[in-house]
């Protein structure tokens, strides 16, 4: 049997991370074959790439650069990770894939939406995730999150809240343009209330694999 691709999209403090990994638990209770990823990231030259972005200054990385190392990475990502283990009936429950680079080097940095989705079919074709769940929360809560949470923070982290809405907003117009595997999920609340709202979404959609609930 294949594999599905799960993907956690939204912006910095919304919850991605914690429910990415209560979801690979709750697969893995129920006997599936499961590995919880990252982007960029997820393998050896991701977590390089990874490195050399939030270890470099904003100035120091122009946005197209930018762009075509988060690409490289999901490229290396994609035929070493990802595809291999979906063909093997993994569920790969991916934190960020490219919803991310769409907002992120697209809304934010500003390169073109058409030029994003040359870069996608360059390097995994016509690759879909199976469900992007989109963490949505309003920002003040994020970035009280956000402030609470991380020891070290990245360019992303350290944003304004005019950027953040940004960010909310651009994640909201994916989840439009990819309505076929795109849900919203407000997740504001506990993380046992949002958890879930994920996983009857999880249930409905893969409803052939789980038994409905
Ligand atoms: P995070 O895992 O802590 O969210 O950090 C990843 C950062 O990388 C986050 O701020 C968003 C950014 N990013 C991009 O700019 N483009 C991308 O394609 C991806 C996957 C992440």
């Amino acid at each position: 049997m294949m594999g599905k691709f799960i993907t956690f999209e939204g912006g910095d403090g919304v919850g991605k991370t914690t429910q990415a990994t209560l979801l690979a638990n709750a697969l893995k209770t129920l006997g599936l074959k499961v590995k919880i990823t990252r982007e960029p990231g997820g393998n050896v030259i991701g977590e390089k790439i990874r490195n050399l972005m939030k270890s470099s200054s904003p100035s120091d990385m122009d946005p197209l650069c930018e762009a075509l190392l988060m690409f490289a990475a999901r490229r290396d990502h994609f035929v070493k990770l990802i595809k291999p283990l979906i063909n093997k009936g993994y569920f790969v429950v991916c934190d960020r894939f490219y919803d991310s680079s769409l907002v992120y080097q697209g809304v934010l940095k500003k390169i073109a939406f058409e030029d994003i989705m040359a870069l996608k079919k360059i390097t995994i074709g016509d690759f879909e995730p199976d469900l992007t769940i989109i963490l949505d929360v309003d920002s003040d809560v994020s970035i009280e999150r956000l402030s609470t949470r991380k020891l070290i923070l990245d360019e992303y982290d350290l944003m304004k809240k005019n950027e953040h809405d940004l960010i909310r907003k651009g994640f909201q117009k994916t989840a439009e343009i990819f309505s076929f595997r795109s849900v919203i999920v407000n997740a504001a609340g506990s993380e046992q209330k949002i958890f879930a709202k994920i996983m009857k979404i999880v249930q409905k959609r893969l409803l052939d694999i789980l038994p409905s609930g």
